[in-house]
């Protein structure tokens, strides 16, 4: 376990200031008995008597930068719809600084899942690219909010905001704000040069092929470090926990802690949110990394609301130094 992570080092994540560009979208579930089969075909009939709504993607990492004590700003591409006036809504109530390009042509991403008795019954997904008038309105915005932004997170779910991104990890990068990039897809070239990249254990074998030893991993880390000129790779490994890979320095691992697992979704989000606003707060990479870790297990933890407070990252920490004495 790395100790590097003391309880003083808390207080300075707050008010650091992180900018999240990428796929915001909404996550939406309908709750409902089912009581019989439809007469119209073999499908159960929902009587839905619930709903429930939560910002996703990287409107979620906004949310979980502001949940342990940062200031985050978004900049993203929604539609001009119903889901865009609930994304606006969720993101005033968490005191995200919203700069919402709009194109009209567009359905705001949304996911729409219909459960009954905790089970998922269907998944219905809103989703298209937006137009390239948007995009090139997403990088005009990007040289304002670098000048305010210490740390930048380009959350990218695959849904097109980021087609640029190469782009923006210049520009950042000339302006010595470090990136940190939730990578998705097959094409990691369009990530040259971003200072931490962090995909999950199955995001990185698809790019970098399967690996069987500790060893294979730690040699295809090295590699695509060089190829792609970034500084750090984080490999999120769910309950094997997460290894930190540098260039010109030795790995950190830091494992998993044996919890409670109730939802791991988002948890990807909260990581990326948790080391932005390290980064911000300049502690070092086994802080940072420990951090990220104590603040996804807290979330992997909870059913519902994906995120982790200050507060919260304090008692496991505590917990943890009480175990060690
Ligand atoms: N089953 C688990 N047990 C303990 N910790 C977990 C588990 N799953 C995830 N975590 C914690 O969350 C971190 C991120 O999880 P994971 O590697 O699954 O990322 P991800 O697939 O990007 O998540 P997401 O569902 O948000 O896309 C892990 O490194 C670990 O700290
Ligand atoms: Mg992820």
């Amino acid at each position: 376990m790395l100790r590097a992570l003391l309880p003083e080092h808390l207080p300075r994540l707050a008010g650091q200031r992180v900018l999240v560009v990428g796929d915001a979208m909404l996550d939406r579930y309908w709750f409902g008995a089912v009581e019989r089969i439809s007469p119209e075909a073999p499908v159960p009939v929902v009587a839905v008597g619930g709903s429930e709504e939560r910002l996703g993607g990287a409107a979620n990492v906004a949310r979980n930068v502001v949940a342990l004590g940062g200031q985050a700003r978004l900049l993203a591409v929604t539609g001009v719809d119903e889901a865009a006036a609930r994304i606006d809504a969720l993101l005033a109530e968490t005191h995200i600084d919203a700069q919402l390009l709009r194109d009209p042509a567009l359905p705001t991403t949304l996911k729409l899942r219909v459960l009954s008795r905790s089970q998922q019954l269907i998944r219905l997904d809103f989703e298209a690219r937006p137009a390239a008038a948007a995009l090139a309105q997403i990088e005009a915005a990007f040289a304002d909010a670098l000048d305010w932004a210490q740390v930048v997170v380009l959350s990218d779910y695959g849904k097109g905001t980021l087609g640029a991104a190469s782009t923006l990890i210049e520009r950042a990068r000339a302006a010595a704000r470090p990136v940190i990039v939730d990578p998705k897809g097959h094409d990691y070239e369009r990530y040259r040069g971003a200072t931490l990249l962090t995909p999950n254990r199955g995001e990185f074998a698809t790019v970098a092929g399967p690996w069987a030893r500790e060893d294979e991993l730690h040699a295809k880390a090295a590699d695509w470090l060089a190829r792609l000129r970034v500084e750090r790779l984080l490999v999120t490994r769910s309950e094997q926990g997460m290894t930190l890979f540098r260039a010109g320095a030795p790995a950190l691992h830091d494992p998993a802690r044996a919890r409670e697992v109730f939802d791991v979704s988002g948890a990807g989000d909260t990581v990326v949110a948790a080391l932005a606003l390290a980064f911000a707060a300049e502690l070092d990479d086994a802080a940072a990394v420990h951090l990220a870790n104590l603040a996804a297990g807290i979330v992997v933890g909870k059913l519902g609301t994906a995120t982790a407070s200050v507060q919260e990252v304090a008692a496991e920490l505590a917990k943890e130094d009480s175990a060690c004495m």
